[in-house]
């Protein structure tokens, strides 16, 4: 049996914080933003909107999507770093908000590379036959542990959420491979106190060399090489991390998702909001051979590959 993608869904605060309205808030340019990370606007939720109500409405339309209900759902899996409160899980707030009365449910707590880490979990529940619905979210509101006088971090977050069912799909599609990975002597280079604290270029060296080992490594895995990707989407952190990606499958620029420029870098919420925006725009087909990876605080990192389609 092999598990794969079933159903989609993203949601996506309305309000735009622009390179220039942070210019009138702390020391920075929209110059030094977009070339030393290429993000020009990300979108901040308001007072309102926490992480689990970004998720609750990602995890909506995936249900949708999948043409199934809430009902259906076995386990609920939410990869973020910034729930609600400590306890209970995001995941247990949603599996109420729902309606998911069969569903398992729990937090998935792998910073950036989470959304790789509950979709990897999922997909053993799915080809064990233990489940047959996963919903897998990956949500923040980086927002509320941002440092707004810190210009290291400030300018590179946003909020968002994204959401997927992960069950079975027909033979050849679905998730080919995988890798899962942390290293947690690099903890201090990432990591919350009360806010976000990082040193940029360590996180920036680990990522650029793990991200192209990664993509490697689940092309052998599946038995592939780099002539049979179709399409990368790696985890939104900066322009120039994602290009090394790239670079080493020796693919095109518009093989590449690219949606950090909108909206900056929403940690577990990347991968999928990447792969609607990659949908809606028509440049995923079902049976394309896609490369997604992710890394983050821990240090973690995740890859698939996977053939798109149910
Ligand atoms: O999801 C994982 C999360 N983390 C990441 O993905 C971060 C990975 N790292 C990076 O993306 C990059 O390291 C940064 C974008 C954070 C920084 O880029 P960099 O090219 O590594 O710059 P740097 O840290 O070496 O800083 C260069 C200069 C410094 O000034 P001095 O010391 O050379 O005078 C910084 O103080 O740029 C300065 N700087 C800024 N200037 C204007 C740092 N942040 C800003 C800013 N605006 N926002």
């Amino acid at each position: 049996m092999n598990a794969g993608i079933v159903g989609i869904g993203r949601f996506l605060p309305e309000k735009v914080v622009t390179n220039a309205d942070l210019e009138k808030i702390m020391d920075t340019s929209d110059e030094w933003i977009r070339t030393r990370t290429g993000i020009e606007e990300r979108r901040i939720a308001d007072d309102n909107t926490n992480t689990s109500d970004m998720g609750f409405a990602a995890a909506q339309k995936a249900i949708q999507d999948a043409g199934i209900t809430a009902e259906d759902i076995d386990l609920i899996l939410v990869a973020t770093v910034t729930p609600d409160q400590p306890f209970p899980s995001v995941a247990c707030m949603l599996q109420e908000r729902l309606g998911a009365k069969k569903a398992a449910a729990m937090d998935v707590s792998a910073a950036c590379a989470g959304f790789m880490y509950g979709i990897i979990t999922g997909k053993q529940f799915v080809e064990s036959g233990a489940y047959k619905h996963v919903l897998v979210v990956g949500v923040e509101k980086l927002s509320k542990i941002t440092d707004w006088n810190d210009r290291n971090t400030a300018v590179l977050f946003g909020d968002g959420a994204g959401a997927v069912i992960v069950g079975e799909v027909s033979e050849g599609r679905g998730i080919l491979s995988f890798e899962l990975g942390a290293d947690g002597t690099g903890a201090k280079h990432l990591y919350q106190d009360e806010y976000i604290i990082m040193n940029g270029r360590e996180v920036f060296k680990f990522a650029v060399r793990q991200m192209g080992e990664s993509c490697i490594n689940v092309l052998e895995k599946a038995g592939l090489t780099k002539e049979d990707v179709d399409f990368l989407i790696p985890h939104q952190a900066n322009i120039r991390i994602m290009e090394a990606s790239r670079q080493r499958l020796e693919l095109p620029v518009e093989k590449m998702s690219k949606t950090v420029h909108k909206y900056g870098n929403t940690s577990a919420a990347s991968i999928p909001i990447s792969i609607v925006e990659e949908l809606e725009a028509g440049r995923i087909k079902d049976d394309d051979l896609i490369v997604m990876v992710g890394f983050g605080g821990g240090l973690t990192w995740g890859a698939i590959a996977i053939r798109w389609g149910k």
